[in-house]
């Protein structure tokens, strides 16, 4: 399933956020977006997931053009196609840990026997045991890689992650960029992750350049 983006461009009002940004991810790459703040990184994320909207151009995943998907369409597409994590995490603060992770799989109605795979999501993000922790007891690294196992769980073809690793430790934060790679060499998903850090970047099969001009190398 690859991800094709083609001259896609944004812009509010007469100030252009990207433009012509041209990319394709393979099955089993990884490619990393960097950028000062405020570029519009996270615009170009949220773009490939459908949870923006673009003035030009077209993102297709295989072979499916996001932009002709309506609500509804694209809200199914994203349930069965893509994992994300927010820089700000949305673990929801009434479910405990184990049913913040469940909630892709219960989306997809593939509840029945998922509480093993649960379990070794929370092994893998190295947090065994705390499945019925709730948010508010957690820490943000914590928090970060519940958060990190929700958008595992389902084995995403796609996998975007905004700033994964901002709020981590430099050892968790290695764990964590293992688990989201591991995820796209073993499972042949597209990863695309924003990212600051170098070390994370550098792991990257390419790199997009997002400038201040709006204009992407
Ligand atoms: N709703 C909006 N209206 C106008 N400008 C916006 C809006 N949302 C984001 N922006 C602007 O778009 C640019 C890109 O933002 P963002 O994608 O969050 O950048 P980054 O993730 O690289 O820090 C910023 O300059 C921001 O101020
Ligand atoms: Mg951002």
């Amino acid at each position: 399933m690859t991800l094709r983006i083609s001259n896609l461009g944004k812009h509010y009002g007469d100030a252009p956020v990207f433009e012509n940004v041209t990319l394709t991810v393979e099955p089993g790459e990884f490619v990393a977006i960097v950028g000062e703040s405020g570029v519009g990184k996270s615009t170009l994320l949220n773009c490939m997931a459908g949870l923006d909207s673009w003035d030009q151009g077209t993102v297709m995943h295989d072979g499916i053009d996001i932009g002709a998907l309506d609500g509804e369409a694209c809200a199914l597409w994203r349930r069965r196609h893509v994992g994300f994590v927010f820089q700000a995490f949305h673990v929801l603060p009434h479910l405990d840990v184990a049913q913040n992770v469940a909630l892709p799989l219960m989306l997809l109605g593939q509840q029945k026997d998922s509480e093993g795979r649960i379990v070794h999501m929370l092994e893998a993000v190295g947090l065994p045991g705390m499945g019925t922790r709730l948010p508010q007891t957690l820490s943000g690294g914590q928090l970060q890689r519940v958060a990190i196992a929700r958008a595992l769980v389902h084995r995403p073809a796609l996998l975007l992650a905004d700033e994964p690793t901002g709020n981590l430790d430099p050892t968790t934060a290695a764990k964590v960029m293992e688990l989201l790679i591991g995820q796209t060499r073993e499972h042949g998903a597209s990863l695309v992750l924003v990212t600051h850090s170098e070390s994370a970047a550098a792991q990257a099969d390419r790199l997009l350049h997002l400038r201040a001009d709006g204009i992407a190398a």
